[in-house]
């Protein structure tokens, strides 16, 4: 593996999994593999569990890893090749992405979408500047359409916790007061149509997702009927693509409750974190013996630690 940016660069998801289980049960196997390498951190936006599973999972393969805030520490960065730089932008992608390269081993960045440039957006502007100029692998940590460690770790929790050999798995959008990316539910798609699950998305008419993402996925508009004897149930809102990111509901309804999870397969609950309580979920639901958001959180670590060896293994 040279770079990971989307779900599309596993070519077999089967032997990852092998490797994230492996590395699960024995966190410090590959612990040479990382000695004297650097991972640099970028942040253009927050992160609580992306930030500190990326740096423990970079410690555990013996690695050292620097961070650094860019929206409030690094130089404001240009992107467009031939500006003139005579206003806030103090740095090139150019000359920073070649620089960072040399003090760095592996590259991981995580910028969120504009939310008003679909166009941008979908070409993952600046991820994929990064990958234009940086000399050594790159990784997201949420770019602008895709969240892939974020998949990584939903599919090993999935595999942990089914009771069946193909549980129905619904992602099911749910309210936010705020416009959100479509980086997980894209890329929890991807993974899903990669593995061996009856997989149901359900939203409100109009929130239909990129259709060259969701292909021939079942959309149901009903989430009761969604809900149906499902094993899983994965929440998350994300703004209308096609109104592209606006806010077009906020119907309370689409809440995961007790009630409808009443209507499941005793499912379990799942949710990438961080969550708005009683707006996505209900305490009831969110507390409940059924929602395995924290040891899916927790599953982040050994997702990326993988994904971390394998390119560490290429590089060798
Ligand atoms: N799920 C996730 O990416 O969490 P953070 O935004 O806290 O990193």
């Amino acid at each position: 593996m040279k770079h990971f940016t989307t779900v599309n660069h596993i070519d077999d998801l089967d032997s990852l999994l092998l490797l994230v289980k492996q590395i699960k049960s024995d966190p410090y196997s590959y612990k040479e593999l990382g000695t004297n390498k650097t991972i640099g951190l970028l942040f253009f936006n927050p992160s609580l569990r992306t930030r500190l599973s990326t740096q423990k999972a970079a410690v555990n393969l013996g690695m050292n890893c620097i961070t650094l805030n860019l929206n409030n520490e690094g130089w404001s960065l240009e992107f467009e090749d031939g500006a003139v730089m005579d206003g806030n932008k103090a740095e090139h992608i150019k000359e920073a992405a070649q620089v960072v390269s040399q003090y760095c081993d592996i590259i991981a960045i995580r910028s969120f979408p504009t939310l008003t440039d679909k166009e941008k957006d979908e070409a993952e502007h600046v991820i994929h500047s990064f990958l234009q100029y940086a000399t050594v692998p790159v990784i997201s940590l949420e770019g602008a359409s895709e969240h892939p460690l974020q998949a990584v770790a939903d599919i090993l929790t999935i595999q942990e916790y089914k009771t069946k050999q193909k549980p129905k798995v619904v992602l099911t959008w749910a309210p936010h007061p705020k416009a959100l990316p479509h980086a997980v539910p894209n890329s929890f798609i991807k993974m899903m149509q990669k593995s061996n699950v009856d997989f149901v998305i359900t939203h409100p008419k109009g929130y239909e997702l990129n259709p060259d993402i969701t292909k021939n996925s079942t959309i149901l508009y009903d989430q009761d009927e969604a809900f149906q004897n499902a094993d899983f149930i994965y929440a998350k809102n994300w703004s209308n693509y096609n109104d592209y990111g606006k806010i077009t509901s906020q119907d309370p309804s689409w809440m995961v409750t007790t009630e409808k999870m009443a209507l499941t397969n005793n499912a379990k609950f799942m949710h990438c974190l961080p969550v708005r309580r009683n707006q996505i979920v209900s305490d009831a639901v969110l507390d409940g013996d059924n929602s395995i958001v924290i040891p899916q959180a927790n599953n982040r670590t050994y997702a990326t630690q993988a994904i971390l060896t394998k390119i560490l293994q290429d590089e060798d």
